[in-house]
């Protein structure tokens, strides 16, 4: 079974559309499509390069973010009440979910 994942330029013109597979991680599906997601950390929690903004309605069936997660989307650039870090995000029990990249984006190790 695949996800329909859709990436949202963070001017919200531009978008891509993959199917990916069940159990993906979201930062990897993101990089395979190209989108300008660093990842840093390589999903060790310590970047928030990963950032991105979920659609809300997608965001309410997403497992709850750890406290560690969101004590690091604190220190994201754009953040909102749907934001997310793409590395936790592990794509099971869903039919499709879409995102919004943030305009930009910071590495919360090298300040
Ligand atoms: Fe660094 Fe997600 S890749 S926090």
């Amino acid at each position: 079974m695949t996800i329909a994942v859709r990436f949202i330029a963070a001017d919200g013109k531009a978008e891509v559309a993959v199917a990916a597979e069940e159990g993906a991680r979201l930062l990897d599906v993101a990089q395979a499509a190209d989108q300008p997601l660093e990842g840093t950390c390589e999903g060790q929690m310590a970047c928030s390069t990963c950032h991105v903004i979920v659609d809300a309605a997608d965001f309410a069936k997403l497992p709850r973010a750890s406290e560690m997660e969101d004590d690091l989307l604190d220190l994201a650039p754009h953040v909102t009440r749907t934001s997310r870090l793409a590395c936790q995000i592990v794509l099971t029990g869903l039919d499709s979910l879409t995102v919004r990249l943030p305009p930009t984006s910071r590495d919360i190790a090298r300040r």
